[in-house]
This record gives C-alpha cells, sequence and structure tokens, in this order.
C-alpha cells in the first residue's frame, strides 16, 4: 500500500500548504471550488423547475456569474504555477472586450452604456493576460459602482502615446475627492459600505510587475479616468499603409502618434 503522510511543518519539511510552497491566493481560490459547485449544481436544479421569463432572468445571472468565478478561478491557478506563468503576445482590444464580457450583467443591471473607442488598428501587447484581465475587472468594476443607475456611461479607449500603447477606462460617477485619491490603491482603502479595499491594491501589484504606468484623473461629481501606459518594446501593431498593405510594426520602432481620439 502507497501511502503519504503530511505533517504540520516540520523544519527539514517544509509543508506543501506553506506560503513558499503554494501561495495563499492559490489555496483560497482551491477552496472558493467548492462552495461555488455547490451554486452551480443548485442552479442547475431550479433551472428546470422555474418557467416564468423573469425568475429565469435572475437564474441565468446567477449560472453565468458563477461560470465567470469558476473561470477566474481557474485562470488565477494556473497563472500562479510557476511553470505556467504566460507573457505571450494577446489583443488588447480583445482583452478589453473580455473585460466588458465578464461585467455584463453588472453593466446590465445598472443600464451602464459602453462607448468604445479603440484605435483602428490591433495593438497586440505581452502581457500575463489573465491577470492583466483581474487587473482591468477591477478597474471597471470600480467605475460601475461610482455611477449612477441609469446615467452611467463608461468609456473604453485605446490609443497610442508617444509610442506607448495607452488604455483608458473613463466613467461619469461620484469622482474620488483630493484626500482619497493617493490613498486608493493602499490595501485596505474603501469608501464603500461593504467594500474591502483590496481591488486596487492587486491591481496595483499586477500592473506593476507587468511594467504598466497608471494614472488616475478624477474631478468629483464628473467622474473618473484610469490611463494604463503600456511598455514600449512589449507591443507590436497591424498597420495599413495609404495603398492598404499591411505591416507590422514592434517596439521601438511604433511611431509617436497615430491616432488619438479619447
Ligand atoms: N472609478 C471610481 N470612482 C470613484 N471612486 C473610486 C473609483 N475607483 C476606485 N475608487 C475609490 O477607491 C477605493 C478603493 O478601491 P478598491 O477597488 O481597492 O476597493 P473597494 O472597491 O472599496 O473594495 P473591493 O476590495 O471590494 O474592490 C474605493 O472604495 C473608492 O473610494
Ligand atoms: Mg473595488
Amino acid at each position: 500500500m502507497n501511502s503519504i503522510t503530511i505533517s504540520p511543518q516540520k523544519k527539514t519539511t517544509p509543508s506543501v500548504w506553506s506560503e513558499s510552497s503554494i501561495p495563499l491566493v492559490s489555496v483560497l481560490a482551491h477552496e472558493l471550488r467548492n462552495p461555488l459547485t455547490n451554486i452551480m449544481l443548485t442552479v442547475h436544479l431550479l433551472e428546470s423547475k422555474i418557467l416564468d421569463d423573469n425568475d429565469r432572468m435572475y437564474i441565468d445571472i446567477i449560472r453565468r456569474s458563477s461560470t465567470k468565478i469558476n473561470d477566474l478561478i481557474n485562470d488565477l491557478l494556473k497563472g500562479q504555477r510557476k511553470d505556467e506563468i504566460k507573457t505571450e503576445k494577446h489583443s488588447i482590444h480583445q482583452l478589453l472586450d473580455d473585460v466588458i464580457e465578464l461585467a455584463s450583467d453588472r453593466l446590465i443591471l445598472k443600464k451602464v452604456i459602453v462607448k468604445k473607442n479603440y484605435a483602428p488598428y490591433d495593438l497586440k501587447i505581452k502581457m500575463d493576460s489573465p491577470k492583466i484581465k483581474i487587473a482591468l475587472t477591477n478597474i471597471v468594476i470600480n467605475a460601475i459602482d461610482a455611477m449612477p443607475s441609469e446615467k452611467g456611461e463608461l468609456k473604453l479607449g485605446t490609443k497610442l502615446i508617444k509610442g506607448r500603447c495607452a488604455v483608458s477606462i473613463q466613467d461619469n460617477g461620484i469622482g474620488i475627492s483630493k484626500e482619497n485619491l493617493p490613498l486608493i490603491f493602499e490595501p485596505y482603502f474603501t469608501s464603500k459600505q461593504n467594500g474591502v479595499g483590496v481591488g486596487l491594491a492587486a491591481t496595483k501589484d499586477i500592473l506593476q510587475s507587468n511594467k504598466i504606468d497608471v494614472r488616475v484623473e478624477s474631478l468629483v461629481g464628473h467622474g473618473t479616468r484610469f490611463i494604463l501606459l503600456f511598455e514600449k518594446n512589449r507591443m507590436t501593431a497591424k498597420i495599413r499603409n495609404l495603398n492598404g498593405h499591411q505591416h507590422t510594426i514592434t517596439g521601438n520602432r511604433m511611431p509617436v502618434l497615430i491616432a488619438c481620439e479619447a
């Protein structure tokens, strides 16, 4: 009979649960899966019993949200594995569309209008896309939280600034005061009744480890804009010249400014 015994930490044999072996975030993500599976199974059972269209819509939202949490947990668990840290080239427009899809139920429930103003060419950037997706989703969810129901307008833009890809996420929400602005990336800073204050602290870590600069502009009563600036030498762009031929340019050969519309 084969057996293995995991005992509480001895100095000579590090525990498989220790921070150095498996990061706490992976343990947490793993544990979240159990109650999530229960939710998904219960929703599945309820689906066959609910006939009213309105109630079905709410069940659909629970099902879609649970699936999204499950996908995020899978991405997170994969991303934490040391052998699978991936910095692959990824379309920034695709990434933003994925983020909007992740937040779609919240956008629908709050009746927020989404306006996209993407650069007319596809920008591909070398990055750890599952983590960047989490970072961008945190920014978007905060933007949705800050906006009033039925009057919210979320603007997403991409453009090149001095040869660097800039992504802007802008809301017309409550804005951030001058006093609070320097605090928003601090762990556990929150102005929300049910907030934890973890979203932007985690976002900052992810952006920093992917060498992305972030700038936040805000006006109380008018709204907030997050601008993310990606590193120049991680980018490629497919551009058509005047006679319609498509060509790819990379990193430092990127023109200073191709298009500029926020
Ligand atoms: N778009 C925004 N508009 C207004 N305030 C914002 C915006 N984004 C962030 N903030 C402010 O920054 C604070 C910190 O945001 P953060 O995402 O870290 O925490 P949270 O949203 O309060 O809680 P959670 O941990 O659940 O995300 C918010 O409580 C809010 O005061
Ligand atoms: Mg948040």
